[in-house]
């Protein structure tokens, strides 16, 4: 088998056992005598799945009583422009700006709401937080959106923002079900799954029930969360296949300890793979440090004329996908839940290696 290491920031690498199980089940998945890919999502085995999906993430995440699970399709980015479309009742919206997917969020948003950058980190290139002193907060806005995880630069903001009675909405894409989270901070979380939740395909967004109130008629259908609320996430065909997979995800979660001890092996990890490239005197990692992601490692060489060199001879040595985004350059480790931590402790001992031959 030549299965690697695979630190691929999205889609990204998915826990053995669930790739195992869908394999072993993918002709005849339980009573169905077809695969979970060719029956209706109306049906009764499929009606079972979907249940127990949604139960073993709220079990998992301790979603409070008042909060709707859906799971939906168009990827967060689709949902940049959802949401204000659902919840900003023309009023005008915070937006916190600490990356790439902040300044996309803002753009999708702005035909549906009046913008509001309360701080934008764009002048340190992102590595930085905008200091919380700077933020020009407004409360009566119709709510205040960030993303707490920033995949590009893996800048991670570890504390949710006390924004008084505003509403908080979070783009989790790259961080939901990688430690434990109070859910009750929070008024919308969404998350595009191809990272800690299953393939790309499905999103999953948790919103708070007195806020799909605020979902306008005018909007169709199609868009409007209330409405796929009511359907509980069938208004049309859902993404079957991806959230079968998210649902043994969250299995697996669950056998492996829950968050609490899915968040301190993450811990772990990018705490030894910071601790590495601090010490060794070869690589670097630019983000301030209170702000660095648990789950997006970028790492700079002493060179950028190496970069091809470690990339070549990492995909070689079974690590795969290393390669920087190309706004940021160097390389980039994204360490999701998949990643054990002997998948963290090889890419040490090869950087070691490379950067013993290279200096
Ligand atoms: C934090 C964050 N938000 C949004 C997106 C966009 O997600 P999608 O491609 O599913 O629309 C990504 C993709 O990597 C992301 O990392």
């Amino acid at each position: 088998m030549s299965r690697a290491y695979n630190f691929s920031s999205g889609p990204a690498a998915l826990p053995e056992p669930v790739l195992q199980r869908a394999r072993d089940e993918m002709l005849d998945w339980g009573s169905a005598r077809a695969s979970v890919m060719e029956v209706s999502h109306r049906g009764k085995e499929f009606i079972a799945l979907a249940e127990q999906a949604e139960q073993d993430l709220r079990e998992i995440l301790a979603i409070p009583a008042g909060y709707k699970v859906l799971f939906l399709q168009g990827g967060a980015t689709q949902h940049f422009a959802q949401i204000p479309m659902n919840l900003a009742q023309g009023r005008a919206s915070d937006y916190l700006v600490t990356g790439h997917w902040g300044e996309k969020a803002v753009k999708e948003a702005a035909p549906y709401t009046s913008v509001q950058v309360v701080a934008n980190s764009a002048d340190s290139k992102f590595m930085q937080l905008p200091p919380r002193a700077q933020w020009k907060l407004d409360p009566e806005a119709a709510y205040f959106h960030y993303t707490p995880n920033e995949t590009i630069a893996g800048v991670e903001i570890h504390e949710v923002p006390d924004v008084g009675n505003v509403p908080v909405i979070a783009d989790m894409s790259s961080t939901l079900l990688s430690r434990p989270i109070d859910v009750s901070q929070f008024g919308l979380i969404y998350a595009g799954a191809q990272k800690n939740i299953g393939p790309s395909g499905v999103v999953v967004l948790i919103v708070r029930e007195d806020l799909l109130e605020r979902c306008p008629k005018s909007i169709p259908n199609i868009f409007n969360y209330a409405a796929h609320a009511k359907e509980g996430s069938m208004l049309n065909t859902p993404p079957t296949f991806a959230w079968y997979l998210a649902g043994l995800n969250f299995q697996w979660i669950k056998s492996e300890g829950g968050l609490a001890a899915i968040g301190e092996r993450n811990r772990i990890k990018a705490e030894r793979l910071y601790g590495y490239i601090d010490g060794s005197g070869f690589y670097s990692n630019p983000v301030e440090i209170a702000a660095r992601s648990w789950m997006n490692v970028p790492f700079r060489l002493p060179d950028e004329a190496l970069d091809a060199a470690f990339l070549k001879e990492s995909e070689a040595a079974g690590l795969l996908a290393l390669k920087g985004h190309r706004s940021v350059g160097g390389m980039r480790a994204s360490i999701y839940n998949a990643m054990p931590l002997a998948g963290v402790e090889a890419l040490i001992e090869f950087m070691k290696d490379f950067a013993a031959r290279k200096a």
